[in-house]
């Protein structure tokens, strides 16, 4: 049986990963309207890889019996100044969801839940993954955004990602 500050705690990071997923999503629209289609298609996979994440906390809740409650998810920005700024932002918003993390598992070992613990050291690794692709790209953004070349050069990288659903932890 799932502690209910540990459930609460939970569903509230299940609005965190659906928010992220929106913002993604956001910036890939603001891509498309920018006509730099490789960048979208980047914030769609990102914006996938964090439905994903969404689900994994949901299948966990479901599966220690908890229950489940979708609440509201706040509306993204709509407008960003440059793709530097947008990168900027993912990258602010990846360490934001580090320490919301870190966060979860205070809590879960203030409580003891080892189980608990264990389910969230995956989202600790990814953490890290998360943060050093986002610094990666936001990198890259910053030395091509000089030229329209170097932006252009960079489109086609990024066009070229590809989602891989995460292997499920059960
Ligand atoms: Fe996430
Ligand atoms: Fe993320």
């Amino acid at each position: 049986m799932l502690d209910e500050k540990m459930t609460d705690a939970i569903n509230k990071q299940l609005n965190a990963e659906l928010y992220s997923a929106y913002l993604y999503l956001s910036m890939g629209a603001y891509f498309e309207s920018e006509d730099l289609s490789g960048f979208a298609n980047w914030m769609r996979v990102q914006a996938q890889e964090e439905l994903s994440h969404a689900m994994k906390f949901y299948d966990y809740l479901v599966q220690r019996g908890a229950r489940v409650t979708l609440t509201e998810i706040e509306t993204p920005p709509t407008e960003w100044d440059s793709p530097v700024a947008v990168f900027e932002h993912v990258f602010e918003h990846e360490q934001m969801v580090t320490g919301l993390i870190n966060k979860l598992v205070d809590l879960a070992i203030s409580i003891s839940d080892h189980a608990t613990n264990n389910f969230l050291q995956w989202y600790v690794a990814e953490q890290v993954e998360e943060e050093e692709s986002a610094s990666g790209v936001l990198q890259k953004v910053k030395l091509a955004g000089e030229s329209p070349s170097g932006l252009f050069m960079l489109d086609q990288e990024l066009s070229q990602r590809v989602f891989n659903p995460p292997a499920s932890s059960q």
